[in-house]
């Protein structure tokens, strides 16, 4: 199938290259020239294991390209992906502009046949039908007569570091759409990967496939993350009530994680959650469930217990190294 990718960090380009490597034909779109100089020489812009050697055999099979031409990279997609950054703005809202100027984009050049918009990047509750309206707008402002689009929600899971593996191997592909025609070639693009065809142990299940609205495939990304980012503070408190009671957190850790029914992932005690996604993406929950008159009240103090855990390991590192005067701690 032909592919466009529009925004190439993490998710776009592992995405792209992954996608090429099954066989798809993939157009790599980014804005930043000098990244895209950079890969079109075969290299990776950031460290991934096994990315430049993917990149470098879809490049040699003619089915991956990088461009800063949007027009181009429209122009050849059936399926266009948006995979540009939503960082946090200070009020704790996702800044959805990088998606906005790229639906805009997409909409003063949509021509041809139909197209299947996806939005891959996490984007607030309700951007599915703002993507739709922006494109639309587009569109309308042209004379030319286009062949339709639809668009789908599928969030992205990919861990930083193990980006490349967990495309080929993921938990579970979501799908969220009003439209089954896009959900069909989204399951057409997909299928050798739920097939497990490009893994060595092809005896694994197929991967599943979860089908939703547009509006709970956004939901179920904010859900994953905020439920682990509350996984970790859950750990971490009660690591403080060890503390208190004369208890070993990892023992107890180890204790209930092997529990079937909770699992033995996330329930490592430390100083708390951060990165690149689970602030903001928590953040962003709590704001868009204040917006529609809820308070998130457990998301809230998961923040809370998070922000706290900083000044336990400050308090802890008091204990063994008594002065912290002229010592430096990056609390960020
Ligand atoms: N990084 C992760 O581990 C991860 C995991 C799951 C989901 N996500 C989500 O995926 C999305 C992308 O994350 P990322 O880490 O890949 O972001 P990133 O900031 O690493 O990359 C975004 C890319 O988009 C490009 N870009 C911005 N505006 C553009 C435009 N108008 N046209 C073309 N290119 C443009 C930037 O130059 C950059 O290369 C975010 O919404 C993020 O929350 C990230």
């Amino acid at each position: 199938m032909k592919v466009c990718v529009i925004g190439t960090g993490y998710v776009g380009l592992v995405t792209g290259a992954c996608l090429a490597q099954i066989g798809h034909h993939v157009i790599c779109i980014d804005n930043n020239s000098e990244k895209v100089v950079l890969m079109q020489s075969g290299k990776s812009p950031i460290f991934e294991p096994g990315l430049d050697e993917i990149m470098q055999s879809g490049m040699e099979a003619g089915r991956l390209e990088f461009t800063t031409d949007l027009a181009a990279g429209v122009a050849h997609g059936d399926i266009l992906f948006i995979a540009v950054g939503t960082p946090a703005l200070p009020n704790g809202e996702s800044n959805t502009r990088y998606v906005e100027a790229v639906a805009r984009g997409i909409g003063s050049h949509l021509n041809g046949g139909y197209k299947v918009i996806v939005n891959k990047s996490t984007v607030p509750i309700g951007s599915g039908d703002s993507v739709r309206r922006i494109v639309l707008d587009g569109v309308a402002e042209r004379e030319e007569k286009i062949g339709g689009f639809d668009v789908v929600s599928n969030p992205e899971f990919l861990r930083e570091g193990s980006a490349v593996y967990d495309t080929f191997n993921p938990d579970r592909i979501v799908l969220g759409s009003h439209s089954d025609r896009a959900i069909a070639m989204m399951q057409e693009l997909y299928n050798p990967i739920v097939k497990r065809e490009f893994v060595a142990d092809r005896n694994l299940p197929q991967v599943s496939v979860v089908v939703t609205d547009l509006t709970s495939a956004e939901m179920i990304k904010y859900a994953a993350n905020a439920f682990l980012a509350t996984k970790i503070s859950f750990i971490n408190e009660v690591a403080n009530i060890c503390d208190r009671v004369g208890a070993d957190v990892t023992q107890v850790a180890k204790g209930i994680g092997l529990d079937s029914q909770i699992g033995s992932k996330f329930l490592q005690a430390g100083i708390g959650w951060g990165g690149s996604c689970f602030p903001k993406d928590v953040s962003e929950l709590i704001h868009a469930a204040d917006d529609y008159g809820y308070e998130a009240q457990l998301l809230k103090a998961a923040v809370a217990t998070n922000q706290m855990q900083r000044l336990v390991a400050l308090e802890k590192l008091q204990q063994v190294l008594k002065i912290l005067k002229g010592k430096t701690a990056l609390l960020n």
